[in-house]
């Protein structure tokens, strides 16, 4: 959005009430761990869903602000993303600073990593501080899920997911939230270990079957849904072939066209984004060297109802998302309410 729209801007400060008030602005803010977030504040896939969903409906709305990520790229193919997001139905404000490093797994340590703060609406003040990993490996599946529940043929019975990490993993409950009708999940990762124990860890929570594909082509024949959770890359290395593309399906890249043909994107029937704002950012700085095929709708204004979402059974969809500042900041708002309820976490001195 290039203006500051009138839907998200206070007149004064007098008409906002502060943000979380067991907090002394200006002098702590909250501090949660990853580990507090994920083992003791109970949350389930159906309150992040309904959260995400949330955020998506005042993005579709145009209630928000959020301009597109600026971001470092010190080593090729990485990424540090500012994302700041105010959401104000959500009562949310604040940014993440998040990181994206392929090669992390040499070091032994995550791809994928954040912290977020939040911040009083009424002073600009700190509030919170807290790590953004769960909240991106949680809330980007369910994006996902979002897609699924208004883009994908109504009798979905398969999945295939390309790359088994965090985001893969995690994609395979957010999924199961909403296709009911699911029989099968086929994984695959260039580590077959890593395959391995996707299945190991999730078949025995899980009705659906889950077997590690025999290759790509594979795993994407016949499947419903396709989801790639790999490495985004500056210049795609396109391993998915355009004719293994099963009629009326709807593939959901997480990673951009890095595995992606250009043909495919170019004939889907739909084409939809989570932000254009952000698309136009990352071209502007060599990434999607194709550009992008006309847009049917931002997901977003598909969640808030105001642009179709599938309308026929044979329609091939692809949803290209890249994450949004406004899902990170309105979950976080909600995980700074129940950890300061269950007393989960601590106040840090400014
Ligand atoms: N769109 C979003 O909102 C969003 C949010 C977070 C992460 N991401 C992106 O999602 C991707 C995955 O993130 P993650 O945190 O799960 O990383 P991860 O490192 O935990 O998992 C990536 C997996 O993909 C596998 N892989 C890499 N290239 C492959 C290939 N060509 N074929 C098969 N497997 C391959 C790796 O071995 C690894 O197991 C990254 O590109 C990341 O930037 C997107």
């Amino acid at each position: 959005m290039s203006q500051i729209s009138d839907k998200v801007q206070y007149k004064s400060s007098r008409s906002v009430k502060p943000t979380c008030p067991q907090i002394r602005r200006g002098k702590e803010v909250y501090y949660i761990t990853r580990k507090e977030i994920e083992t003791k504040l109970d949350y389930t896939e159906k309150d992040l869903l309904k959260l995400v969903r949330k955020a998506l409906t005042e993005h579709g709305k145009k209630r928000y602000e959020m301009p597109a990520k600026i971001g470092l790229h010190p080593i090729r193919d990485t990424l540090m993303h500012a994302m700041p997001a105010f959401v104000p139905k959500a009562d949310a404000c604040g940014i993440k600073w998040a990181y994206c490093f392929p090669q992390n797994h040499k070091y032994n340590l995550l791809q994928t990593s954040g912290l977020i703060i939040l911040n009083d609406i009424q002073t600009g003040w700190p509030i919170a501080i807290m790590d953004a990993i769960w909240i991106t490996a949680k809330r980007t599946p369910l994006v996902s899920a979002c897609a699924v529940e208004k883009l994908a043929r109504s009798g979905s019975e398969e999945v295939g997911i390309l790359g088994c990490g965090v985001q893969g993993r995690e994609h395979i409950p957010a999924l199961g939230e909403v296709m009911p009708k699911l029989k099968k999940v086929k994984v695959l990762d260039k580590f077959p270990e890593v395959a391995r124990k996707l299945v190991k860890d999730y078949q025995k929570k899980c009705e659906c079957e889950i077997v590690i594909a025999k290759s790509v082509e594979e795993l994407v024949r016949d499947s419903d849904v396709v989801v790639t959770a790999t490495a985004i890359l500056q210049k795609p290395k396109p391993s998915i072939k355009d004719n293994w593309v099963k009629e009326g399906a709807l593939l959901l890249p997480i990673d951009f066209d890095s595995l992606w043909e250009w043909k495919t994107m170019k004939r889907c029937d739909k084409f939809l984004v989570d932000s254009l704002d952000e698309m136009n950012y990352f071209m502007s700085v060599g990434y999607l060297p194709h550009g992008l095929p006309e847009l049917h709708a931002e997901i977003g204004e598909v969640v808030a109802g105001i642009k179709p979402g599938r309308q026929k059974e044979s329609e091939t969809i692809m949803d290209m998302n890249i994450g949004m500042g406004v899902e990170d900041v309105v979950i976080a708002r909600d995980i700074l309410d129940r950890a300061i309820k269950r007393e989960v976490g601590r106040k840090l001195p400014l």
